[in-house]
C-alpha cells in the first residue's frame, strides 16, 4: 500500500497476518520503520529526520550503495540512499523498488546498472536482498552496507556479538588503524566505528535491559560488518540528530567494504541479503 509521508514523499507500508509492520520510502529505499508481530518498533530514527531528497533520510537503513565509506570521486556511502527509487512490483507484504542511473546523482560513476530492492516482512522477521545487474560492457566495481540504525533501550545497556572470536577491525576512531578484538563482543562504552572483517554469518545485537535481542543473517556476499555510535560530542555535530539521541541506537551493518569492493562482470547480477530476526 502506497502512504505519502512528511514532504508528499511516498513510502509503501507493509503489513504481514501476525501483526507486524514495515514502511519503506522510495526516496533511497529507505525502510525507516520495522515492528514485530507485538508492534514494538525495532528501528531507530532520527526526530529530525530531513525528508527532502537528495539528503538521505537519518534512520532505518539507509543504503550504502555503490560503496561504503567516504572515497573516489563518489559522496559518503554512495548515491543511493539519495536516490529516488521507482516502484517495482509488490504485495501486502513485500515490495521491490527499482534504481538506474538516471540523474546528476550518478555521473560520478560511471557504469550503467539497475539496481533491485527488495524488502519482505515475515513474522519477526525482515529480509532485505539487493540484485544488481552490471547493464555496461567494462566490470563494475562495487561495495555495499546496509547502514540499519536498530533502536536501543540504552546504548550501554547493549552488546554485538559477532559470532567469532579474535576479529580483526579498521578502527574509524583511529585513522583506520588495524586492531584485534579480545572475544567476540563489542560492549559500546564509547565512540565505535569499526569495519571488522571476515565475520561469520550470524550476528547479534543484545538489548539486556529491553531483554531482546536481534540476529542478522547474512550471506557470504557480505564478509564484513560495521558497529557505529558517533557518542555525545560527534553526535552534536549532526544537524539531522536531536539531543540525546545518540544514546538510544546502535548501527549494526552486514557490508562488503575493507573486504571489497567486488567487480560485477558485464550482463553479470550480483546479489546480497541480509535477515533480521526479533526475539
Ligand atoms: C558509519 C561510518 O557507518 O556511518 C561513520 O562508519 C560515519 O564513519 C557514519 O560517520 C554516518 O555517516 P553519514 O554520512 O550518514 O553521516
Amino acid at each position: 500500500q502506497l502512504a505519502e509521508g512528511p514532504n508528499g514523499l511516498q513510502k509503501v507500508l507493509l503489513k504481514n497476518s501476525s501483526g507486524g509492520s514495515a514502511e519503506v520510502f522510495l526516496h533511497g529505499a529507505s525502510v525507516t520503520s520495522w515492528k514485530s508481530d507485538k508492534g514494538e518498533e525495532l528501528f531507530f530514527l532520527t526526530k529530525k529526520a530531513i525528508y527532502a531528497p537528495p539528503k538521505p533520510i537519518r534512520g532505518g537503513i539507509p543504503l550504502c550503495f555503490p560503496q561504503f565509506g567516504p572515497f573516489g570521486n563518489i559522496q559518503n556511502h554512495g548515491f543511493a540512499r539519495n536516490s529516488v527509487f521507482e516502484l517495482s512490483s509488490g504485495s501486502e507484504d513485500s515490495v521491490t523498488l527499482s534504481l538506474t542511473p538516471t540523474t546528476d546523482l550518478h555521473r560520478t560513476f560511471p557504469h550503467d546498472f539497475q539496481l533491485l530492492v527488495t524488502v519482505k516482512l515475515e513474522s519477526n522477521s525482515l529480509t532485505q536482498t539487493l540484485e544488481v545487474e552490471n547493464r555496461s560492457s567494462e566490470p563494475m566495481p562495487l561495495g555495499v552496507a546496509f547502514h540499519t540504525y536498530f533502536a536501543v533501550s540504552d546504548v550501554d545497556s547493549v552488546h554485538v556479538d559477532l559470532g567469532s572470536p579474535g576479529l580483526t577491525f579498521l578502527d574509524g576512531t583511529q585513522g583506520k588503524a588495524q586492531k584485534k578484538l579480545d572475544g567476540s563482543t563489542v560492549k559500546l562504552q564509547e565512540e565505535w566505528d569499526a569495519i571488522f572483517t571476515g565475520t561469520g554469518d550470524t550476528l547479534k545485537l543484545v538489548d539486556e535491559k529491553a531483554g531482546r535481542t536481534i540476529t542478522i543473517k547474512k550471506d557470504k556476499n557480505l564478509p564484513d560488518a560495521v558497529v557505529w555510535n558517533p557518542w555525545e560530542e560527534k553526535a552534536n555535530g549532526f544537524a539531522d540528530m536531536a539531543e540525546g539521541e545518540w544514546r538510544t541506537f546502535v548501527c549494526l551493518e552486514p557490508a562488503l567494504a575493507a573486504s571489497g569492493p567486488t567487480q560485477v562482470q558485464p550482463g553479470q547480477t550480483w546479489t546480497c541479503t541480509q535477515v533480521l530476526s526479533v526475539s
